[in-house]
Order: structure tokens, then sequence, then C-alpha cells
């Protein structure tokens, strides 16, 4: 599939991010992460998200390189790490890693040291043409806000930890009134999701897999959904969502399983990576 022949949601900078991506939060450098940004090219994903903190962009450049798809086709997300100084020198570094002259998309990892701390460096990243679209990631729907009050350039997506276990619906609710694209990562909770019975049941009533069904959940939510996986037999059947749609009574069934209240904080009471 092209990235034209895929769901897409268009970013405030007019750029359109496809709606299903690769997530490699947690896959070391080296085969495994090049193995999985391959197969996930071969299977039709047009979005790979990554992260300076990850340490694997070299991996993921080789990977998108050796595909062969013009890189124009390819939309890749990489995340500026909060406890570095300078926004744009990370960036021209980690372009070298990726080796790539842009990112589709350069998020700031988690709010540390404040939710405008790094949105200077950020926008000089754009506006030198390294990333094409900036963004935040983990932010609450309060340091949103907070960075609203002094940026010259609105973040163009917000990309948080969203199931339907984390359903964070106050923060969903304020990205979309913002005109920010919401961004889903461990979709399956980091895999913990998958065996509980709602999912399992709803599963096996529409001959579905539990890790589609809750992929799926997220995508009828308006979001984009990145869930990570090394196994190319997983990662095609986590792209395979976009043919069936859960009815009514399955959405509801899994909105109830949220523990967050609706919450509009991004951060899950077990992370603890900044203060
Ligand atoms: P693996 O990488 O070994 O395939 P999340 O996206 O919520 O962070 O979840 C990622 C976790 O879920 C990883 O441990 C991944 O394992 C596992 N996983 C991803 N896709 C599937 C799937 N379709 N079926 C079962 N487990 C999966």
């Amino acid at each position: 599939m092209t990235k034209d022949a895929q769901p897409t949601l268009r970013l405030l900078n007019g750029a359109e991010m496809p709606v299903l991506g690769l997530g490699v939060w947690q896959v070391p450098d080296g085969p495994a992460c090049e193995g999985a940004v391959t197969a996930a090219l071969e299977t039709g994903y047009r979005l790979i998200d990554t992260a300076q903190a990850y340490g694997n962009e070299s991996s993921v450049g080789r990977a998108i390189r050796s595909s062969g798809i013009p890189r124009e086709e390819i939309f890749l997300t990489t995340k500026f790490h909060p406890g570095r100084r300078d926004p744009l020198a990370e960036m021209e570094k980690s372009l070298e890693r990726l080796g790539t002259d842009y990112v589709d998309l350069y998020l700031v990892h988690w709010p540390e040291g404040g939710p405008t701390r790094a949105w200077p460096g950020m926008e000089a990243a754009n506006v030198a043409g390294l990333a094409k679209g900036i963004g935040v990631s983990n932010y609450s729907a309060a340091e949103l806000e907070e960075l609203s009050k002094v940026s010259q350039i609105t973040p163009a997506a917000n990309q948080f930890q969203f199931s339907p276990f984390l359903y964070r619906r106050s923060l969903v609710e304020a990205c979309t009134d913002a005109g920010i694209v919401a961004q889903a990562y461990s979709p399956l909770g980091t895999g913990e999701h998958l065996d509980d019975p709602v999912v399992e049941q709803i599963a096996t009533a529409t001959d579905r897999t539990p890790a589609q069904i809750l992929i799926r959940w997220a995508v009828q939510k308006g979001l984009s959904v990145i869930p990570k996986s090394t196994h190319r037999g997983r990662i095609e059947e986590n792209f395979d969502v976009l043919g069936f749609e859960l009815d009514e009574a399955s959405v509801e069934a899994l909105d109830a399983l949220d523990t967050t209240g609706e919450t509009s904080d991004a951060k899950a009471p077990s992370q603890k990576w900044w203060s």
C-alpha cells in the first residue's frame, strides 16, 4: 500500500501523517530494529517512530535507505531527549544517524524542565527546515495550555500512552480543540492488555486478534497509532485493522475499561522518568 492509499491525519503544517505506524521503543539498535522497520515497510507501513532516547536511529535510517522506497513516501518521526540542552543541535545529530536531510516530525519527548523549555529550539529546527513538523509527547492538557501561551508555532501532534485502560478522554479532547493530532503509543499496554477478558471476548466474537481490537479501538477514537513489534507476523497483523469496524457495543465495552477517570493528564502513575 502506498502512502497515498492509506488513511492519514492532516497536521497543522499541512502534512499528512499515516494513521498507522511502527513504534520502535525498546527495540535494540542493530538487526532487531533494522528487521522490524524492514518488515513494516514491506508490509505497507509508511510511518516509523523512533527517538534519540531509544538509541536506534542508525538502524531505522539503514532500513529506510535499503528499502528503496523514496524518502518522501515515508513519514519519519524522532524525538528530542529533553535531558539534553539544544533541540537544534540534537536534531542535526539525529539526521546524521538517520542518514536523511529532514524528519517529518520532531517531538519533545517529555516535558522535563517544564513544557516550554525546549520549544524555542524546536521552532529553530523547524525554521531551519530540518524538522518539517514539530510537536510534543507525554504532555497533559495543562502543559499544552502553558505552551500555547509562548509558542510561535503550535505543536502539530501530542503523542502519549493511550489504550482503553488509559483512555485519557479529556486529553484527547484538549488536543482536538487545539488542532493538535493525538497519537497513541503502547496501544497494547506494552502487551499487557492482550489477555484481558473483555478484549479477548470481542476478538473472538469478531474473528480478530486482541491486538487488532485494541489498535482498531484507538483508530476509531481518531488517533494515529504506533504499535511496537519485532515479529513480522505481528507487524502484519497490527497493520490489518483498516478493513473492519468495531460496533458501538464493543466500543462502549472497551471504553468502560478506562482506569484514568477520563483524565487530561498524560502521565501514568508508574511513569517516573521526569518530574
Ligand atoms: P514483540 O515485539 O516481541 O512482538 P505496545 O505497542 O503497546 O508497546 O506493545 C508492544 C508489545 O506487544 C511488545 O512486547 C510486542 O512484542 C507485543 N506485541 C505487539 N504486537 C503483538 C501482537 N499482534 N500479538 C501479540 N503481541 C504483540
